[in-house]
């Protein structure tokens, strides 16, 4: 039996390669450089898989150029780059690889929000500034992260391995969520329902775990930062639109919020200059990035492209219906 031939847009961490190199045929974009959308789609042509990253858009236009096409494997969880009606319309399998990213990606959350509110960047640029002259009462005070109210906008498996980290701090934790949790979890994890608009009003730092949807984009809009309080921060590691942009910079610069700490921008890898200011933490998209979550999501994304292959149902399936038949 012919090996099935895959297109794997980036080089794969060796445990993943080894598992995909034993049972398929493999080309590997091995470039510094992003695969630009001519050789993406160059490439697809004549594969029957697809191991691909969040930055490569899958496409009507990308699975009419592949049409022996059966999976489209993304290492990542959010799969707000791939259009997986068109997936199921062309009977191509869309996976992503949930749950092993959440403890990785809720400490980064985390680092962010203490270095936002203890103006860690801002020390550390004066430590190294060689301008540094010596302890100082009132140098680079920040604000206190244990004791206050947490806000959780989202409260899947990320927010609530945030609310797990609060209770160390002695934190009130609250969360909104499109689907209230069950009584047990919010007990277990002394975290309170809150209405978006209410945990707003009453969060000292807000935390955003939701996907990217038609129904989360520009979720935060001027007016959801007045309704934020002057003190609060913003911690976002979720996806960039899940924010405006412009309506946040206008946000900091007339002080309606404190502060922000991002993982994640509106058009990236573009940062709004807006945005560079002492009072926001800056960092590029690498909250999973730990070498351990990444080697699994490598390997996560790799064994769906094997379980399909082998004749059966991909764990992590995003659109099951498509195998629904078999
Ligand atoms: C994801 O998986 O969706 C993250 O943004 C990258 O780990």
């Amino acid at each position: 039996m012919p090996k099935p031939r895959i297109l794997a847009t980036h080089r794969l961490f060796d445990e993943a390669t080894a598992l995909l190199n034993a049972n398929c045929e493999v080309e590997y974009w091995s470039h510094p450089e992003r695969i630009p959308r001519d050789e993406l789609l160059r490439g697809v042509k004549d594969k029957d898989g697809l191991i691909c990253l969040l930055t490569e858009r899958i496409d009507d236009d990308l699975l009419r150029a592949a049409p022996s096409l059966r999976i489209a494997s993304n290492v990542a969880v959010g799969f707000d780059n791939i259009d997986v009606p068109a997936c199921t319309r062309r009977g191509v399998v869309a996976t992503n690889t949930p749950g092993v990213l959440d403890e990785t990606t809720a400490d980064f959350a985390w680092a962010l929000m203490m270095a936002v509110a203890r103006r860690i960047g801002e020390g550390e640029a004066l430590a190294r500034s060689g301008n540094w002259k010596g302890w100082g009462l009132d140098q680079l005070v920040g604000t206190d992260v244990w004791g206050k109210t947490l806000g959780i906008v989202g409260f899947g498996r990320i927010g609530r391995a945030m609310a797990r980290r609060a209770s160390g701090f002695q934190m009130k934790v609250l969360y909104s969520d499109a689907i209230r949790a069950p009584e047990s979890v919010e007990k277990e994890l002394h975290a309170e329902y809150r209405d978006f608009n209410a945990l707003l009003a009453e969060a000292d730092f807000l935390s955003v775990h939701v996907p990217l949807l038609p129904e989360t984009r520009s979720l935060f809009d001027a007016a959801k930062f007045s309704r934020m309080k002057p003190t609060a921060f913003l911690i976002n590691t979720a996806r960039g639109p899940v924010i405006d942009e412009a309506a946040l910079v206008h946000a900091l610069e007339t002080g309606k919020i404190a502060g922000a700490a991002l993982d994640v921008f509106e058009n990236e890898p573009v940062i709004h200059p807006g945005l560079k200011r002492n009072n926001v933490v800056l960092a590029p998209h690498i909250a999973s990035a730990s070498r351990e979550t990444r080697t699994k999501m490598a390997c996560m994304a790799a064994q769906n492209v094997l379980t399909l292959f082998s004749g059966q149902r991909p764990p992590n399936m995003l659109n099951p219906e498509v195998l629904q038949a078999t």
